[in-house]
């Protein structure tokens, strides 16, 4: 098989960021990132959470590789590990046996953002990884003074420096997810194309209008992302119908489908863009930049420089 780049598992870095930085314009190119994005924070700058209580969904998936192709079209971007199990962060390439601060450190007020940050691969991807302290925080921060705004608060100083934050949740709907979407300009919800695929999402939605109501007016529902899609069903694509039927437009017209490289990828440590770009898992997540890209405003109008 062809990589873009090709370091093995055992290859893999003793320290907390990896050794290995790809180069952008020929990863970009073997990955057929065609489009640009503008990268100007102080004008675009866009807080996505990536949410659903369901485990199993997509969610890392969707935040690992929406954040690397946006990187690898120029978008500075910031994944945050906001999930115990760190599945964003190894995913990215990180150990975090190796890592001396996380998420946790922040979320505590202990640490700023800015010094739990670590680099990837990929010029432009950074990540605040999780590790498993962050299991605790649930619990040690019910009694904080304004628990629920705490990421909230702790990002507002890097914010300046990203083009797009992407949060990835844990699978609950605990104080977490709710610092997540108080911290967030808008929810990407991944849905996976199986049975009982909209279970559980009126709790979620219901949980947005509490946010909104109390902790963050400005949040939207920015998007509903059809994942793991098997052709070869006729449920999923009975799936893909329902959901859009009841969210039409929110729903993005890229649909993720079920491919073996997807989730092979963060065993190497890579994103798809990376460990294998023209699968068609790779193909639709860079489809998915795009397409968000165009949504937001993020998109250069210009296409110099695109080969
Ligand atoms: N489109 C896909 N096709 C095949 N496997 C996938 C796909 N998306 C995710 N996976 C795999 O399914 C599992 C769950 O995905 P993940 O993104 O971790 O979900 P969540 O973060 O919602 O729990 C992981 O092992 C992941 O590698
Ligand atoms: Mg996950």
């Amino acid at each position: 098989m062809e990589h873009a780049a090709s370091p093995t598992p055992d290859g893999a870095e003793d320290q907390a960021s990896p050794s290995t930085i790809v180069d952008t314009e020929a990863a970009a190119r073997a990955a057929r990132v065609t489009f640009r994005v503008q990268s100007n924070p102080r004008q675009f700058q866009h807080v996505l959470t990536v949410a659903n209580q369901k485990g199993g969904v997509g969610k890392s998936t969707t935040a690992i590789n929406l954040g690397a192709y946006l990187a690898l079209a120029g978008a500075r971007i910031l994944v945050i590990d906001l999930d115990p199990q760190g599945n964003a962060t190894t995913g990215l390439g990180l150990d975090h046996r190796h890592l001396e601060h996380s998420v946790y450190d922040v979320l505590t007020g202990d640490i700023e953002a800015e010094a739990a940050v670590r680099t990837t691969m990929v010029t432009n991807l950074d990540v605040l990884p999780s590790t498993i302290d962050l299991a605790g925080a649930e619990v040690e921060l019910v009694s904080a003074i304004s628990r629920e705004s705490r990421l909230q608060r702790a990002l507002s100083e890097v914010r300046p420096t990203y083009d797009t934050i992407l949060i990835d949740c844990p699978p609950s709907l605990g104080l977490l997810t709710v610092n997540a979407l108080a911290a967030a300009d808008e929810l990407l919800i991944p849905i996976q194309c199986e049975y009982y695929a909209l279970e559980g999402l009126g709790q979620l939605l219901r949980n947005v209008d509490l946010v909104r109501a109390n902790l963050n007016p400005q949040l939207s529902i920015g998007g509903i992302l059809l994942t793991m899609y098997d052709g070869r069903t006729r449920l999923a694509e009975q799936v893909v119908q329902e959901v859009r039927k009841h969210f039409s437009d929110v729903v993005y017209q890229t649909v993720v489908p079920r491919s073996v490289r997807l989730s092979e990828a963060p065993g190497y440590g890579m994103p798809i863009a990376l460990y294998d770009p023209l699968s068609r898992g790779g193909i639709a997540y860079r489809d998915l930049a795009l397409e968000f890209a165009a949504r937001t405003g993020l998109l250069a109008s210009t296409t110099e420089g695109v080969r």
